[in-house]
This record gives structure tokens, sequence and C-alpha cells, in this order.
């Protein structure tokens, strides 16, 4: 990890995206009638009884085993993680006598793991459908809507980074291989790999009135969901730029499992790319510095050529905000984490 670049939130528990999400709005009520999925924050629990009564509840739950059901299920393994088997684990560091928590400990699991094989089989058969092309655009934002909600926080800005139930659900149908490790050392001002959240890329393209004439490129593509999405999204083609080959290599294994020929990676450094082609862009902070001043040269070249728009992502912000030759026209520009919204205005 780059040390260099300290503003990426160590709170964010990248580890649990691929399966829970530890999303600390998650949070289940217990009632007499079993789960009620109100934003209540219940205490931890302190013995035994408690704790059998919380497993029981989700495990009798009708609403989870519904595989349309992806927002409750999801919800109920954020609770089983955060509100059963995290207690349980405090609990087993100061008992002496852990045969009946270990027990507990192992049906909790059982639940979450088969409620976790409900998710993996409701993928793959979305999956399915998005390689037989039975979405459109429009279809693929009602499925969001369908299974997610429809609030992704458009309009309401976070001051840090913060993933949802959308960045589970988008991880579980566009980065479903193992992720690889990186290969190559990044070079001084690069910045190492980290996903945007799920709800800025669904409020890029609802605020970038993308036309069929226009072509993607998000610079630094990492894993390559954000070039996938917007596709998904909008049915335009999308390129992505990545410096590391195995991030490149798996990003064009994922866009070619779904069958979309029109998102296309590109395994260079974004300052020797060509984007000829390009009308929009995102950046999620992927370098800073000179290097970040070098690649808007290059965009600000193109644009001599035709309107490009530029959205950013976190600090990056700042400094493309600093260009003469763009325009901001987003929510908030002293705000990071809030979607950059930028369009040149050279012609
Ligand atoms: C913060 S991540 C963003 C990843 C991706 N855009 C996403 O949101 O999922 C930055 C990415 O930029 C890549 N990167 C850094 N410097 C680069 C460069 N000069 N050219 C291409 N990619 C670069 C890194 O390897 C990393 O994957």
């Amino acid at each position: 990890m780059n040390e260099n670049h300290q503003w990426v939130d160590s709170n964010v528990r990248k580890d649990k995206l691929s399966i829970g999400n530890g999303n600390p709005q998650n949070r289940y009520k217990l009632t007499t009638q079993g789960l009620d999925p109100g934003n209540t924050s219940l205490q931890p629990p302190t013995d035994i009884s408690e704790i059998k009564s919380r497993i029981g509840a989700i495990d009798q739950s009708p609403l989870v085993d519904n595989e349309n059901n992806f927002k409750d299920r999801t919800e109920a393994i954020d609770f089983i993680e955060c509100q059963v088997l995290d207690p349980i684990e405090l609990i087993l560091q100061k008992t002496n006598q852990p045969e009946q928590l270990t027990l507990l400990k192992h049906s909790a699991e059982k639940v979450k793991s088969r409620l976790e094989k409900i998710n993996l089989t409701l993928f793959e058969s979305l999956r399915e459908n998005i390689r037989n092309k039975k979405y459109t655009e429009n279809d693929f934002k009602n499925l969001i809507r369908e299974y997610v909600g429809s609030d992704y926080n458009s309009g309401r800005q976070q001051e840090v980074i913060a993933y949802d139930n959308h960045d589970i659900f988008l991880d579980g149908l566009s980065s479903f291989l193992v992720m690889p490790e990186a290969t190559k050392d990044l070079e001084p001002e690069m910045v190492y790999y980290q996903k945007t959240p799920a709800r800025i890329i669904l409020e890029l393209v609802e605020k970038s009135q993308i036309t069929k004439g226009d072509v993607f490129f998000d610079l630094g593509s990492g894993l390559g969901q954000v070039a996938i999405l917007v596709n998904l999204l909008s049915g335009i083609p999308t390129r992505g730029v990545e410096f590391e080959p195995a991030f490149c290599h798996y990003a064009s294994a994922c866009a070619t499992q779904l069958n979309l020929p029109n998102v296309t990676f590109i395994n260079k450094d974004a300052r020797e790319t060509d984007y000829s082609e390009g009308t929009v862009f995102f950046m999620y902070t992927p370098f800073e510095g000179k290097m970040l001043q070098t690649v808007l040269e290059i965009l600000r070249n193109e644009s001599r050529t035709r309107k490009i728009r530029i959205f950013t992502y976190g600090p990056c912000t700042t400094q493309v905000a600093t260009q003469d030759w763009l325009n901001f026209s987003g929510a908030d520009i002293n705000n990071i984490y809030a979607l950059g919204v930028f369009c040149s205005c050279l012609r």
C-alpha cells in the first residue's frame, strides 16, 4: 500500500463487501414476529438466551429465504455478523465455559452461509440474464431499484467514503471472480486500488445525460466495475485504463463472462493512452500531483475538438477544480466525497 495516500477511509470494511456488508445503517429490531428492519440501535446481547433468540428470529424469518428479498437477506446477514457473531467472539474471550457459545456460533454461521448461498444463486441467475441480453438499460436500473431500493443518496452528500447495499448487490453481479494480487509497484503519485461506491456510479449515470454517441473512460479502472456498470446502465461503449496488468486482466474476464463486448480494458499508463474517442471521463483519484496534471493536459487537448465531461470522486476533485478550461456543476466543490461534475469550455 502506498503510504503517501492516507486519504482512504480506514473504516471501510472492504473484507465485508463481498459477503455481508457491515453497514451500520442495517440494523434489525427484534419483535415478537421475528425481525423488523427498522434502524434501531440494538444493544449487543449479553446472555445465551438472547443470542439464541436472535439466531432463531433470523432462521425462522419468512422474508429472508425468498430469493427476491435481497435487501432483507443482506440486512439479516449483516445482523448475524454484527449482532450475533461479533458479540459471541467478545463473550468467548471472557468465558471459561465456551461450549454452549461455540455451538451457537456454529449455528449462526450455518444460517449465515445458507443466506449467502441464496444470494449466490440469485446472482448467478441475474448474470445469466445479463449474458443473454435480457435487460435493456432501463430494465437494469429497475432491477437495482427492485432488489436494493431506489434511494442511493442522490442529492444527499456524504462527507466520507461510504458503501451500502448497492455495493454488495453490484459486486455480486459484476465482480464475481477471485480478486487478484497486484503484480507491479505503483509509482510515486499513483493511488492504490479502492472501489468507487456504487451509488456514485448510479449518480454519475443519472447526471451525465449520456447519449448514444458518447464513449466513457474510467481512468485507473481497477477491477473494472465502473466501466461495466456504466455500460449496463447506459448502453454506451465504455473503456477502462489500468496500470496494473492483473487488475486489467480481471476486469476483462468479468466483462467477457457477462458477454459485454462494448466494455474493454486497456492495460496502460493513463499518461500514454489514446482518448480520441472519449467524451465522458471518470476519475476516482487514480493519481495525484504532476501525474494528474499531465493527464488533465491531455484531456484539455482532447477538449479542443469536442466537448468533454469529467466526473471526479475523492481528493483529485480539488485539483481538477483549479483547471480554467473546466466548468464545475456539481453539488458541492468543497466536498471531495460528493461527485465532481465538470464540463469543458474550450469550444
Ligand atoms: C482509487 S482506484 C480506482 C479504481 C476504479 N476506478 C474503481 O472505482 O473501481 C485507482 C486505480 O488507478 C490505478 N492507477 C494508478 N495510476 C495509474 C496510471 N498512471 N495509469 C493507469 N492506472 C493507474 C491504480 O492501479 C488503481 O487501480
